[in-house]
């Protein structure tokens, strides 16, 4: 791969629409936690811990990822979890973050949903301040609990809610379709929140299908297997609907086996309005601007002007945000 184009797609002004921020726990700040909250981590060293991260499909990576969680107990570690990412976002020229979350990782284990959100909301101001980064929480439901456990969650989230952008859908795919959600995504819609699931990364282009009839989504993360549908994969262009692609995820949990089989070139040949994100960056071997670099052998400077434009045409920024943005994006563009 050439120098030249990962240096242009390194400072390349551009939003992340798929990042989970406990899947941004890198092991030395796993080992700071447990320290600091005495908690027991069933690793010896950071080496242990990166040996571990082998996956061979999403269950592998989320058994690992919740053990992991387990380190965050107080405000000021959702803090510092955040800012930590935060300002490596900034530092690979990440202007918008729109950040997951999973509460039922945390209140479960009796952590206040107070505690995660007065945490998070701190480093977001800070981002703001610091780096000039815009970011937004998605409150994410695990899909391998009920939706009567869902339905808890969203009532948690009531007093927060203008500082809750939307609601997502992530953990186990596989058995756990996007339908088995209907009754509590319908609520939050009441509620005027927007609308994102994970879909089509293990699971069938029936669960995307279920994603946009059936949950009405504004965006679908990952989205992979929707192009095994050549009517679905039509209708995505058609109706310019975003997808969170995550290279270097999919290399790790096996959804694609190589960088040549990414079909992120396929995505938009197909007029996919495809973007590249992180996903879980601590887990799968790379922040943003690796995600990006993974894929420059595959792709040329027009097709990554246009995947950073898709980040913020996807995101959920107001219109006049996004021209803002666009206009950042062009004067870099005509450099
Ligand atoms: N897929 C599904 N659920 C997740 C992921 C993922 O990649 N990361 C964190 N939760
Ligand atoms: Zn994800």
């Amino acid at each position: 791969m050439s120098a030249s184009l990962t240096d242009f797609t390194a400072a390349l002004p551009k939003a992340e629409l798929h990042v989970h921020i406990e899947g941004t726990l890198e092991p030395e700040l796993m080992f700071a936690l447990a320290k600091r909250n005495q908690i027991d981590i069933p690793f010896k060293s950071v080496d242990e811990v990166r040996t571990a991260y082998r996956f061979t499909q999403l269950q592998d990576f989320l058994d690992i990822y919740y053990e992991g969680a387990k380190v965050l107990q107080r405000e000021e570690d959702f803090r510092d979890l955040a800012m930590a990412y935060f300002d490596r976002a900034a530092a690979d020229t990440v202007r918008h973050a729109e950040i997951f979350f999973d509460p039922q990782t945390h209140t479960a284990r009796g952590i206040p949903f107070d505690v995660v959100m007065k945490g998070f909301l701190s480093a977001m101001e800070e981002a703001e301040r610091t780096h000039g980064l815009t970011t937004k929480l998605i409150l994410c439901f695990l899909r391998h609990l009920d939706e009567d456990d869902a339905f808890k969650t969203l009532r948690m989230s009531a007093p927060w809610q203008d500082r809750i952008v939307g609601v997502g859908l992530d953990s186990s795919e596989m058995g756990h379709p996007p339908r088995k959600f209907a009754k509590v995504f319908a609520a939050a819609t009441e509620m005027g929140f927007k609308r994102v699931a994970h879909a089509g990364e293990e699971g069938p282009p029936e669960y995307v299908r279920e994603a946009l009839d059936i949950l009405k989504v504004h965006r679908l993360d990952h989205g992979n297997r929707a192009l095994e549908d050549a009517d679905l994969t039509a209708r995505l262009a058609r109706e310019a609907m975003t997808l969170t692609v995550c290279p270097l995820s999919n290399l790790k949990l096996c959804v694609v086996q190589t960088r040549e089989d990414h079909p992120l070139p396929l995505m938009l040949a197909q007029g996919l309005r495809a973007t590249i994100n992180s996903d879980d960056p601590a887990y799968f071997g790379g922040y943003i601007n690796d995600n990006y670099a993974a894929l420059a052998g595959r792709l040329d400077r027009d097709d990554f002007a246009a995947i950073a434009r898709n980040s913020f045409l996807g995101s959920f920024l107001t219109d006049a945000e996004v021209s803002a943005h666009l206009k950042v994006l062009d004067a870099y563009l005509e450099r």
